[in-house]
């Protein structure tokens, strides 16, 4: 074991990519190099301790860390003359200590599931050669990133994971090859956590895992996330949300302990990927286009007026005008009033970039801008439904444009705006939840004055 307070008084900052898992893994990542008595800053240029928490999902994510992290090299000097460079996630996971033949300057390689070994490993970077440091990255390392000491950005929400890993290999993914296979959290741990955080003040939660749906399935041989829902309901937080959701191992009783629970919000990220049965049999997503509408109108029928999101790639190899078509026409069914879409990245280890696709990068980019006019139209009229009403907005900061815009989200996930009502000053309405009468409804964001007093 490193002598781990000789860190105390140095200076850190994280940057982090890529999705929820890695910004929660960055909260541990900054709480435990806190607790080793560590200060954050707001730039690298100022940190003696540097980590970059990557993603590798698509290529841009990949190709976008090399940049950042060379130009740590001609950065100021930091304020205790020695930076240590260190690269956590998903890409040091894949890469492991290969990272180094391409970016020369970083000392610390930890994989997604060794942060607990960080600080150790920033003793060692610090007292030797630094390119000998290497973190253990092995599948069966037990620490589960709750179990540590977590600094969250927000005091008034929190990323809670119930899961790790994915066991579904869809075809174009990498993640389950640099998250490994599902492992669930104990059920108590999950239910106290989320109780604790309550009696804290947090007011919404995000329970996390790549397959949430599944959760239960490892530790207790049977998926237990209806009834998590219940149990995390109970607690008393305001605010359940989860993500990600397979839409094939979502349950009837999933639907109805979202039905049942009031403080899970009206909203589901739902990804379909394709509309196409025939692309999504080649993504291996076990499911046909029917399934997915037959589950949307369940879905629908037991929480009326729910707000569905999705994932969808475009572009998948094979891919006919056919197929794509017939995602433009799931996606008007679905009437999903967000998505998030992707022109599909080849990800070499996975069996989909062993598919030759001939389609020309121009067709694939004028699917997918056709793509993303249906999506904005559809958020649109979304939005539409809200005018006039008075929505719940659960306030988090100034918006970056206008400090005197605070912003906020709806229970459906909708982006709100208003105007820091006189008398009051951002930092008494941040993290309060707010009423907000909605006069203009635009494509991602609705508007109007903020009604009555915070909560
Ligand atoms: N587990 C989640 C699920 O299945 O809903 C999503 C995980 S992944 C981090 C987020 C999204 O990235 C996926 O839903 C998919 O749309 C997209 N994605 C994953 N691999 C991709 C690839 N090779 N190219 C383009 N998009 C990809
Ligand atoms: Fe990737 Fe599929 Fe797992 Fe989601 S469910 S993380 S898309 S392999
Ligand atoms: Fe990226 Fe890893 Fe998440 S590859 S999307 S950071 S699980």
């Amino acid at each position: 074991m490193s002598n781990v307070s000789s860190l105390a008084g140095l200076t850190y900052h994280v940057k982090t990519f890529g999705c929820q898992m890695n910004l929660h893994d960055s909260e541990r990542v900054s709480g435990l190099l806190g607790s080793c008595g560590c200060l954050e800053v707001a730039t690298p240029d100022e940190a003696d301790i540097v980590v970059f928490m990557t993603c590798c999902v698509r290529e841009k994510a990949d190709t976008h860390l090399y940049g950042q992290v060379s130009a740590m090299v001609s950065a100021p000097e930091p304020p205790h003359g020695r930076r240590v460079v260190c690269i956590g996630g998903c890409i040091a996971q894949r890469d492991g200590s290969g990272i180094r033949e391409h970016m020369r300057n970083v000392d610390v390689v930890f994989g997604t599931r060794a942060i607990a070994s960080l600080p150790d490993l920033i003793v060692d970077a610090l007292n030797g050669s630094k390119k000998n440091v290497f973190a253990d990255t092995s599948e069966d390392d037990p620490g589960f990133s709750s179990d540590l000491p977590s600094r969250r950005e927000d005091v008034w929400h929190a990323w809670v994971p119930i899961m790790t890993g994915c066991n579904n290999f869809c075809s174009y993914c990498i993640v389950p090859y640099v998250r490994g296979r599902e492992r669930d959290r104990a059920f108590e741990s999950i239910v106290d956590e989320v109780r604790t955080l309550h009696e804290d003040g947090v007011r919404e939660v995000c329970l996390l895992g790549q397959n949430v749906n599944s959760f239960g399935r490892q530790r207790y041989g049977s998926p237990r996330f209806a009834e998590l829902l219940r149990a995390v309901g109970e607690t008393g937080i305001e605010r359940i949300r989860f993500t990600s959701s397979h839409p094939k191992d979502l349950s009837d009783e999933t639907i109805a302990a979202m039905a049942e629970t009031p403080a899970v919000m009206p909203q589901l990220h739902l990804a379909v990927q394709s509309g196409s049965t025939r692309v999504l049999k080649a993504m291996n997503r076990h499911y046909t286009r029917e399934d997915y509408l037959a589950l949307a109108d369940r879905i629908k029928q037991a929480n009326p007026g729910i707000a569905l999101s999705t994932d969808i790639i475009v572009g998948f190899p094979g891919e006919t005008e056919e197929d794509f078509e017939q995602t433009l026409s799931l996606v008007r069914e679905v009437g999903f009033s967000s998505a998030f879409t992707f022109i599909y990245s080849k990800r070499p280890g996975t069996p989909a970039a062993k598919i030759d696709d001939p389609t020309p990068r121009e067709v694939i980019q004028e699917r997918f801008d056709r793509l993303a006019a249906l999506v904005a139209d559809l958020a649109h009229e979304a939005n539409q439904v809200e005018l006039g009403h008075t929505v719940e907005a659960l306030v988090e900061g100034p918006s970056k444009r206008d400090a005197d815009i605070l912003v906020g989200h709806s229970p459906k996930n909708k982006t709100v705006h208003f105007e820091i009502p006189e008398g009051y000053k951002a930092q008494d309405l941040v993290g309060k939840l707010v009423d907000v009468r909605v006069e203009e409804a635009r494509t991602w964001y609705l508007r109007g004055p903020m009604v009555g007093d915070p909560r």
